[in-house]
């Protein structure tokens, strides 16, 4: 357990940092006791500590005085800001910053010294424990200082580890981005269900448990996607038809190109 004895302070608790926060308490990975946290309203900071037994802080420095960990979830627009007020109270503890598009070597400048930072790129489901999550270390972060990170984050999605900060742009692609394609994906295939006499609600409650039994199967029996589609595919049959009917309107070009372009827009939004 590499979060044993260790308090993990958390600045913005908002639908991240909570997410995170209920995460790590629910599994009884860190004791409520043993997390501090701060937001931009007194009011809400103090609700919040009530309601979940954690400490409240008065000041995003007294926030960070003497945690081993400190979780950033603000937006990345008030980022600099919240750097600049915890600059000289971080001692020797691990960032870990959720922010979206903020590179670790931007943190470790506006920080100054050798602060150990850990970058994570989550997306929505995480809200509900089910995200998908990527993490890379900075310059100064050691390999103990991202596996503290995964254990938080692993409480609330899946945690893989990109060795190479330049992949942030294509996790953002792909993952960060991918909640919204998937509901354009059930829209359409709830639209689909109408055009075909389906009423809305039967159509979406099948669309949404077709692509999640999907995913479930993948998971579950690890074999090649390919693979599965062609258990559903018999000769001259339905699912190929409709199969046919995808690969000619071109959906596996399109989404590549979609996580393409959007890789490419997280670049010119983390240059910017
Ligand atoms: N939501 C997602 O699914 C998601 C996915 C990937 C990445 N992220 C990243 O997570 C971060 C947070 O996003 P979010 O959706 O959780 O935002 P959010 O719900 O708006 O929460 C932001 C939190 O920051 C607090 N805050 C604002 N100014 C502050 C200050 N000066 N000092 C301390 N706390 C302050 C807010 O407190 P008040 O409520 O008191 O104003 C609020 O609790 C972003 O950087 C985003 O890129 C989010």
């Amino acid at each position: 357990m590499v979060l044993r004895d260790k308090t993990v302070a958390i600045i913005g608790v908002g639908n991240m940092g909570l997410a995170l926060m209920r995460g790590i308490i629910d599994s009884g990975a860190v004791p409520p006791e043993r997390i501090v946290i701060h937001n931009k309203r007194k009011e809400r900071t103090e609700a919040l500590a009530q309601e979940y037994g954690v400490r409240a802080a008065e000041s995003n420095a007294a926030c960070v005085q003497g945690a081993d960990i400190v979780l950033i979830a603000v937006k990345p627009q008030i980022f600099t800001k919240v750097l600049g007020e915890i600059r000289g109270a971080l001692g020797d503890a691990v960032v870990l910053s959720v922010a979206a598009g903020i590179t670790c070597a931007r943190i470790e400048a506006e920080l100054g010294g050798v602060p150990r930072v850990v970058r994570a790129m989550p997306n929505t489901p995480a809200t509900i424990k089910e995200g998908a999550t990527a993490v890379c270390g900075g310059a100064h972060a050691t390999e103990l200082d991202v596996e503290m990170a995964q254990a938080i984050l692993q409480e609330i999605s899946e945690v893989v580890v990109v060795v190479d900060e330049i992949h942030m742009d294509a996790v953002t692609g792909l993952s960060g981005s991918g909640p919204a394609y998937i509901m354009l994906i059930i829209e359409a295939f709830a639209d689909a269900g109408v055009k075909v006499g389906l009423s809305r609600e039967i159509a979406q409650a099948l669309a949404v448990q077709t692509i999640r039994g999907s995913a479930r199967l993948l998971q579950v029996t690890n074999e090649h996607p390919g693979r599965l589609k062609d258990q559903v595919t018999s000769p001259g049959g339905t699912a190929i038809a409709g199969l046919h009917t995808l690969e000619e309107g071109g959906l596996r070009t399109t989404i590549i190109n979609a996580v393409e372009a959007a890789t490419r827009r997280a670049k010119e939004l983390g240059e910017s």
